[in-house]
């Protein structure tokens, strides 16, 4: 007997274009995403992500900079709009910032970041092109549980790349993001069906194949 999956309650952050926002609002739209987002937290007023959210009627938030002075405030401000909005999991996509305590405390093991690159390997704002720069053959994806440092928390899922000779870095990108537009909206909904488990006393996390 297949389980009863019930809606997972999403908060996203962005801080730009919002192509994983997208895919998510997309995959929900077409039934393959059993989620909904309940809130949608801009660090930037010009964010693209946040018309796109606009149009698919989902309310959103935005921050101005000056909020961000003292970021624990800020976490602090936005961990309160998001349990208002009764969110169980907050989903960083293209978030340029750290989250800090008030958030993770409030949410805890339920932040999610996605990363373009095979982490360890290529942390920070610029991996695509930090991978490409180094030459390597193969990159990736990553979708892990957020921590208080940049992309380090526990690993949930990864998807590997071969570069192709001869491709740009705006080719590679491409293909990053397509992968992205994927494996982000599968592991929520790898959530939402209770498929997810941080081991104790680990960081490894384990997901239960699909009955
Ligand atoms: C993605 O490549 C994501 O991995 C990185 O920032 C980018 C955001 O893209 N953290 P978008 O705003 O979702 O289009």
């Amino acid at each position: 007997m297949s389980k009863e999956i019930k809606p997972i309650k999403l908060g996203v952050l962005i801080s730009g274009n919002g192509t994983n926002l997208q895919a998510m609002i997309d995959r929900i739209q077409e039934g393959t995403l059993d989620a909904t987002i309940e809130l949608v937290v801009s660090s930037r007023p010009d964010a693209k992500g946040l018309r796109r959210a606009e149009k698919a009627g989902i309310q959103t938030l935005t921050l101005d900079k000056s909020i961000y002075a003292n970021p624990e405030q800020a976490d602090l401000v936005i961990a309160t709009e998001l349990k208002q909005h009764h969110v169980e999991y907050v989903v960083m996509a293209g978030y340029m910032r750290k989250v800090h305590d008030p958030i993770l405390a409030a949410f805890p093991n339920c932040v999610l970041n996605i990363h373009p690159a095979l982490l360890p390997s290529f942390k920070g704002a610029h991996a695509i092109q930090d991978a490409y720069d180094y030459g390597v053959k193969v990159t990736g994806v990553t979708v892990h549980f957020a921590n208080s440092d940049y992309d380090s928390g526990s690993i949930i899922a990864q998807r590997a790349l071969n570069v192709e000779e001869g491709w740009s870095v705006d080719e590679l990108e491409a293909h990053i993001h397509e992968i992205e537009h994927e494996l982000y909206p599968d592991v929520i909904e790898a959530l939402a069906q209770g498929r997810v488990h941080l081991e104790p006393s680990s960081r490894r996390v384990v997901i239960d194949p699909i009955q």
